[in-house]
């Protein structure tokens, strides 16, 4: 059984201690699904004794020393973090992120001892060329570290013409993107791995649509940029978890 993911990202928002405190005290992480909540950065210690996981939401692939502006993933250990994301669309295209840089954040991440959340997903011209597979599959083999295990690791799904444009997958095109996720998986760690691995979708997640895509049986958790702001959204979202 995989337990179900509920993972938001904040992304570049919110800019007073005040906006972070007025969520964390209205969130309601209840019991069914395991609650994410990724800020920026410089947020992360106000959530450092909250009443759900916490991550951030990139991570340098090198360790301590001499790396102006980056983050190690030892500290944001020390600062609670259980999950990281990498290779996110947004940091694939704004810093020319690679499949094998995020590998190598993914691997810095599996050995500090938290979980990599590894972005996948085909950008619209990719789809309209009939070629949403491959893309996605060789993001994966090329992406997701060979040591990655249920217990290290989570892929998100998430087609780049959905994020923040309101625009979603329908839940059977979703589900036949996760079970062709999860089949890469199976070919290239194992079949073992692949069943017990959880596959978040992502991309305009929201209360409208969020009961449909959850029922999926590959559909394991949403990473959530937009409706995680909204602290009702997120909650209501959480709330659909069965
Ligand atoms: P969105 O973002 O829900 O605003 O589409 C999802 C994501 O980028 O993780």
């Amino acid at each position: 059984m995989r337990r179900k993911l509920i993972a938001g990202n904040w992304k570049m928002n919110f800019t007073s201690e005040e906006e972070v405190t007025n969520f964390m005290v209205n969130l309601v992480p209840g019991m069914l699904a395991d609650v994410l909540v990724c800020p920026p950065s410089i947020w992360l210690y106000m959530l450092k004794n909250s009443n759900c996981f916490i991550g951030a939401q990139d991570v340098s692939p090198h360790a301590l020393g001499a790396h102006t502006g980056d983050i190690a993933a030892s500290q944001l250990k020390a600062m609670g973090c259980k999950y990281v994301i990498v290779g996110h669309s947004e940091r694939r295209t704004d810093h020319n992120e690679t499949d094998e840089l995020v590998k190598q954040k993914a691997q810095a991440v599996i050995d500090a001892g938290m979980i990599a959340i590894i972005c996948v997903g085909e950008t619209l011209a990719q789809r309209e060329l009939g070629i949403t597979e491959e893309v996605v599959t060789t993001q994966v083999f090329r992406s997701v570290p060979e040591n990655a295990t249920p217990a290290n690791t989570v892929i998100a799904y998430e087609p780049v013409w959905a994020i923040g444009t309101g625009k979603n997958a329908t839940p059977d095109d979703a589900q036949a993107m996760h079970k062709i996720v999860r089949a890469q998986i199976a070919k290239q760690l194992s079949q073992g791995t692949a069943d017990s691995m959880r596959i978040l979708y992502g991309g305009s997640m929201k209360p409208a649509n969020a009961a449909g895509l959850l029922a999926m049986p590959d559909i394991d958790g949403g990473l959530i940029g937009g409706a995680s702001l909204l602290v009702d959204d997120f909650n209501s979202i959480i709330d659909m978890v069965q």
